[in-house]
This record gives C-alpha cells, sequence and structure tokens, in this order.
C-alpha cells in the first residue's frame, strides 16, 4: 500500500511538471501582475490569479488561445463537476465589436441558447472584463471562492459556433476534458476528483454506507443466524460485538463529519437530511448502550468459560483453590481474571 501510494505521488509530481511550467511567462495589461499560474492541459489555455486568505477571493486572469471571431469560456462548478452545474465566464465579440464577457450558469449540457445570458453566478463576483490580442482571448475576474474553499472545480471552454448572437455548443474530445480541480492556496492542479467540501461529502457517504449499511447489519444476521450453530460458540459473540463496535464507531465518524459538513456549507441546509441523521445517531447511540449493559453479563459469562478451561489445562479448578503451585505470573493474572468474573454470576 504505501510503496503504491509513493509511486503515485511520484508519478503525478513528475506529470505535473512536465506540463505546468509554460505559462510562467506569460504577461498582462494594465501592468497587472499574478503570483501563481497553472498550464491547463488542454485547449491551450492557462490560468494565473492572486488569492486573498483575509477575504476568500480571487483575482485570476484565464487566457486561451482562440480566433477573434470565436468564444472562450472559464468557470467554478461549486457543487458539482464538469459542465452541468458550471458558472461561467464566456469571453466573446459582441455586436459593436468589443470583447464582452457574460457570467452565465449552465444547469445542463443542453441549454437553450437564451439560457446564455449575462446573469448573476452562484457566488458574488465583484468584477470582470475581458480583452484580445495576439491570438489570444482573456479573462479578467475577481470573485469570492464559494464557501472559501481554496479548492474548487474548474471547466473551460473554447468554441467558434454562436447562435442568436451568443457562444453555442463546442467539439468534444479535449473539449469534454477540460476540467480540473484547482487548489488556489497551493496551486497544484489534479484532474480527476471533487473540490475539497465534495471529497469530504464523499468521505462523509461512504462511511456512513460502511458503518449502517455493511458493518451494522452484519453484526445482526451473526447474531441472529450464527447463533444456533453450537461450534461457532463464542467466536459469533466477539464476531457480532466487533461489528457492532466498529460500525458504531466509522458511523459516529462519518455523522461528526456530516456535521462538519454542514457547518461549512453555510446557507444550505438539507434539513430532513439532518433531522434523520441526527434521529439515526440517537438510536444507534441507545442501542450500543442497551447492547453494552446486556453485553456486560453474556460478555462475562463466555470469558469465564474460557478461562476456566484454560485453568483445567493449568490444573486450576477455582480462582481460590490452587491444584498446584503457580506456574508463572501469567498464571496468576488469569486466575485473577477468573475471580473477576465470577462476580459477574
Ligand atoms: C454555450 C452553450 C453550450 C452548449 C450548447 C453545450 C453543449 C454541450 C453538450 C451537448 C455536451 C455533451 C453532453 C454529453 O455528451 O453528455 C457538452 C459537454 C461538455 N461541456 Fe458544454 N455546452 C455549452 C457550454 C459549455 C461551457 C461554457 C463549458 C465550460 C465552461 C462547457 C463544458 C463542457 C464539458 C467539460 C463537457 C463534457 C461533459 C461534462 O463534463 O459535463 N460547455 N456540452
Ligand atoms: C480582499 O483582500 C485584498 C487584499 O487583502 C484586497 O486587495 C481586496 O480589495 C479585497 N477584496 C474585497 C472584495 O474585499
Ligand atoms: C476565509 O478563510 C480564511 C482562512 O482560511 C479566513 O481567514 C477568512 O476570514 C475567511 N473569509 C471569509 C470571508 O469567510
Ligand atoms: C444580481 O445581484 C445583484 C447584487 O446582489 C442584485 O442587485 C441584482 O438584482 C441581481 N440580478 C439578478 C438578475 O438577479
Ligand atoms: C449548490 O446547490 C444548491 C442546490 O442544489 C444551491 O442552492 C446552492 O446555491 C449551490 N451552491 C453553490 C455554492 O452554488
Amino acid at each position: 500500500m504505501k510503496p503504491a501510494i509513493i509511486f503515485l505521488c511520484l508519478l503525478l509530481s513528475v506529470l505535473d511538471h512536465g506540463s505546468a511550467q509554460s505559462c510562467d511567462g506569460e504577461t498582462f495589461s494594465s501592468n497587472r501582475l499574478y503570483t501563481t499560474c497553472n498550464s491547463l492541459a488542454y485547449l491551450s489555455a492557462s490560468l494565473h490569479w492572486n488569492y486573498h486568505p483575509s477575504n476568500g477571493t480571487v483575482d485570476v486572469a484565464y487566457r486561451a488561445q482562440q480566433s477573434s471571431g470565436g468564444w472562450v469560456a472559464w468557470a467554478i462548478n461549486p457543487n458539482g463537476s464538469g459542465m452541468v452545474g458550471a458558472n461561467a465566464f464566456l469571453a466573446f465579440q459582441g455586436s459593436n465589436g468589443a470583447v464582452t464577457v457574460y457570467t452565465t450558469q449552465f444547469s445542463s449540457t443542453g441549454p437553450q441558447p437564451s439560457d446564455v445570458k449575462d446573469e448573476n453566478l452562484t457566488f458574488t463576483v465583484y468584477s470582470k472584463g475581458g480583452e484580445y490580442s495576439d491570438g489570444y482571448y482573456t479573462i479578467y475576474a475577481t470573485l469570492e471562492l464559494p464557501r472559501n474553499d481554496t479548492k474548487q472545480n474548474t471547466v473551460w471552454q473554447a468554441s467558434t459556433t454562436f447562435t442568436n448572437g451568443v457562444p453555442y455548443g463546442h467539439p468534444s474530445g479535449d473539449n469534454y476534458k477540460s476540467q480540473t480541480n484547482l487548489d488556489f492556496l497551493s496551486g497544484t492542479a489534479v484532474s480527476t476528483g471533487g473540490n475539497s467540501w465534495l471529497h469530504r461529502r464523499n468521505i462523509h457517504g461512504v462511511l456512513n454506507a460502511i458503518s449502517w449499511g455493511v458493518l451494522m447489519p452484519i453484526g445482526v444476521i451473526i447474531a441472529r443466524y450464527m447463533k444456533v450453530f453450537k461450534s461457532a460458540d463464542p467466536a459469533w459473540f466477539y464476531l457480532h460485538v466487533a461489528c457492532q463496535v466498529s460500525g458504531y464507531i466509522i458511523g459516529v465518524s462519518g455523522w461528526g463529519l456530516g456535521i462538519k459538513l454542514g457547518k461549512d456549507s453555510a446557507g444550505i441546509t438539507y434539513h430532513k437530511h439532518r433531522d434523520l441523521a441526527i434521529a439515526l445517531f440517537c438510536l444507534a447511540t441507545v442501542q450500543v448502550l442497551n447492547v453494552y449493559i446486556r453485553a456486560k453479563h453474556s460478555m462475562c459469562i463466555h470469558i469465564t468459560f474460557i478461562e476456566i478451561d484454560l485453568m483445567d489445562d493449568l490444573r486450576v479448578n477455582s480462582c481460590n483453590t490452587r491444584m498446584a503451585p503457580s506456574q508463572s505470573e501469567a498464571e496468576d493474572k488469569l486466575r485473577f481474571l477468573v475471580c473477576r468474573c465470577l462476580h459477574c454470576f
């Protein structure tokens, strides 16, 4: 596992270096300076930016090769990836011949031309502008990073087709691959995976699925059906307890992560989901406490029987009566344990 992860990291860093250097020398009009840049893997484009941690905003310059009669777009997708959910900046030549920048939300891959209009995005845009020179469009914008998260899914696009005077439609191939997760803090791009909020949301889902969906039901099935086999005694009991306890711990981690996610996505509350989650947590806690109290008793019996078996081997028939002198410290400890457990009866 570990060598594989190290190998993957090395591979990623090599790939990263192979593609990420050419944006460094690019300059912008009006002496605009950007501290970080990323050469995007597709469509001859790059992104330059300054990140302001104090207020969670970025100034970006998206630069992409294109004929002046075509269009380019750069977008953040706060809730997903790819085109669906993209909050886009589109630059093209307006009817007056000047470069126009639209901010447009795409809710599907099948928008109507009338959907491609200048509108508010789901996050605040403080300024936007664009220019065309020497075969490149540049989009300038200052915006608020959604959820104040530096990791965002980004998408970009370029095409030469228009309908009713607005950008409309684009090729496939590289134009479908033009998406990446970008960390505005570190400057690194990862071609797969969601933003960190989405990533944590997925972990939340996986933890809960393993806990409530796999471990807990298996624990119940073991208790219900393995118990009847005498040969499976007391293994079924330990398996059952192990499943329930690990299921509960993983479930509580998933639950805690969910609560944290809720706090981090201020403004969006999934009430039903949250109420169900809290109810489930309370029920599970009551159940585990209940099982724990009952288990304490039967656990004691189980342990005691096992220990008594061992005691026979050691020619000791109870915790007080020794048939032979103590063989070792371990034997004494065992005897002590049995004494303790006998109190359970
Ligand atoms: C302007 C109007 C647009 C139209 C009519 C349009 C149409 C489409 C269509 C029909 C697909 C194929 C969907 C499929 O095969 O499932 C697609 C895919 C895609 N589009 Fe667009 N698109 C537009 C704008 C944009 C913009 C502005 C961006 C990026 C900022 C973009 C990025 C993508 C990407 C990355 C895909 C690949 C599939 C995905 O990840 O969702 N598109 N588009
Ligand atoms: C964000 O902070 C930066 C620097 O700290 C400042 O230059 C910029 O004006 C601020 N932007 C907003 C929208 O407050
Ligand atoms: C965004 O997060 C940074 C720290 O990561 C914090 O200092 C800043 O106050 C936050 N800004 C907003 C607008 O929430
Ligand atoms: C866009 O947002 C601004 C400021 O929040 C608001 O004044 C304006 O009405 C919004 N426009 C639309 C079309 O919702
Ligand atoms: C995420 O999606 C929800 C609806 O599904 C929407 O209300 C919310 O504004 C979106 N968040 C962002 C940051 O766009």
